[in-house]
């Protein structure tokens, strides 16, 4: 008889044949600056995350880096929103004040990025500007791409992350780069985005104001090929880095892609994964570090070499000191 419980009676044993591990190197903090407030808020969707204020993002941030995270990336949260949302790729708005503070003041600690996209910033809510009809108008949202990647980098990010989805977005973003002298900045393209429904908590953390739905941009759920197909233009097009997005519900678009890409492979877990994890385990219906621990290896075990999570300052934490430093009932999982 075959007995590959043989494999799995001790934990010495389980730990060395564990194929995939966690490394706090390898995770990236989604983090959320809003302009106009004296106190960080939090959100009643995603408990234990904030909209910071610039000082508390500078604190938080500086937490992340010294417990090793790889990476942030940031979103801004404007006091006023108005139709081509200038405040995006305005020099001096708050959004670009906290990048080239976080500049100044971690340095290359971990890699600084921000999410490039309008819908934070419209009054409607789009991830592009709209046409006379309401439609979004994908080259008209090109220029703006532009214009925000420029003030981005001129405030002093490592990465940028363009989200929107829009055709071409890659190529006019380095382009635009580095016709500006930034060649050094480089593109973490959100290339495989789904129009999904679990988004919903982070339209609170961004005040969103879109009415309707994404789907003439982002990509219908039912299909896989397609990721593909995005990931080859937009490596063509010049990105660094490629991501899947959301990330448990297309564990199988992320191991397609990570077969397939030339160059790293992010995941992001969103905030919709989040709130269910955090929402059962308040209930006391799973055991919320293990459950987290579960879907963090789920993406490594799918060929995520990059992984961007809420929860990447609290697991880098924990995996401070190796398996040692764990708590016990975490040693299992790394
Ligand atoms: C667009 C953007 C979104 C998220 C990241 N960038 C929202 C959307 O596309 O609707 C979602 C992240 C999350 O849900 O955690 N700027």
């Amino acid at each position: 008889m075959e007995r590959p419980r043989r494999l799995r009676t001790t934990p010495a044993m389980r730990s060395l044949v564990r194929e995939t591990t966690l490394r706090a190197g390898s995770l990236v903090l989604p983090m959320f600056v809003r302009e106009g407030i004296a106190e960080p808020a939090r959100l009643t969707s995603m408990p234990g995350v904030l909209q910071h204020t610039e000082d508390s993002l500078l604190a938080a941030a500086r937490e992340a880096a010294d417990r090793g995270v790889g990476g942030l990336i940031l979103f801004g949260v404007p006091a006023t929103k108005d139709s081509d949302g200038s405040a995006a790729s305005d020099p001096d708005s708050f959004i670009n004040r906290a990048i080239a503070r976080l500049r100044a003041e971690i340095g290359d600690d971990l890699v600084i990025m921000a999410d490039l996209c309008l819908d934070e910033f419209t009054d409607h809510g789009h991830c592009g500007v709209l046409d006379a009809h309401g439609t979004v108008d994908n080259d008209a949202t090109l220029t703006r791409y532009r214009e925000i990647a420029i003030a981005q980098a001129e405030a002093g990010v490592h990465m940028i992350g363009p989200s929107g989805m829009m055709d071409g977005q890659i190529a006019a973003i380095r382009d635009a780069l580095d016709e500006a002298g930034h060649q050094d900045v480089g593109i973490f393209a959100y290339s495989a985005k789904y129009s999904s429904a679990f988004y919903g908590p982070f339209r609170e953390a961004v005040d969103s104001s879109l009415t309707g739905d994404r789907r003439t941009y982002q990509q219908d759920p039912a299909n896989g090929r397609e990721a593909l197909r995005e990931v080859a233009l937009d490596v063509a097009e010049g990105a660094d880095l490629v991501m899947v997005k959301p990330g448990l519900p297309y564990l199988d678009v992320l191991r397609d892609v990570a077969d397939a890409s030339p160059v790293p492979v992010g995941v992001y877990q969103i905030s919709g994964e989040y709130a269910m994890i955090e929402a059962a385990a308040a209930n006391g219906w799973i055991d919320r570090d293990r459950a987290i621990l579960e879907s963090l290896l789920a993406f490594r075990r799918a060929g995520a070499d990059v992984i961007l999570t809420y929860w990447a300052s609290e697991v880098a934490l924990w995996l401070q000191g190796g398996p040692q430093g764990l708590p016990a009932h975490l040693r299992e999982y790394v």
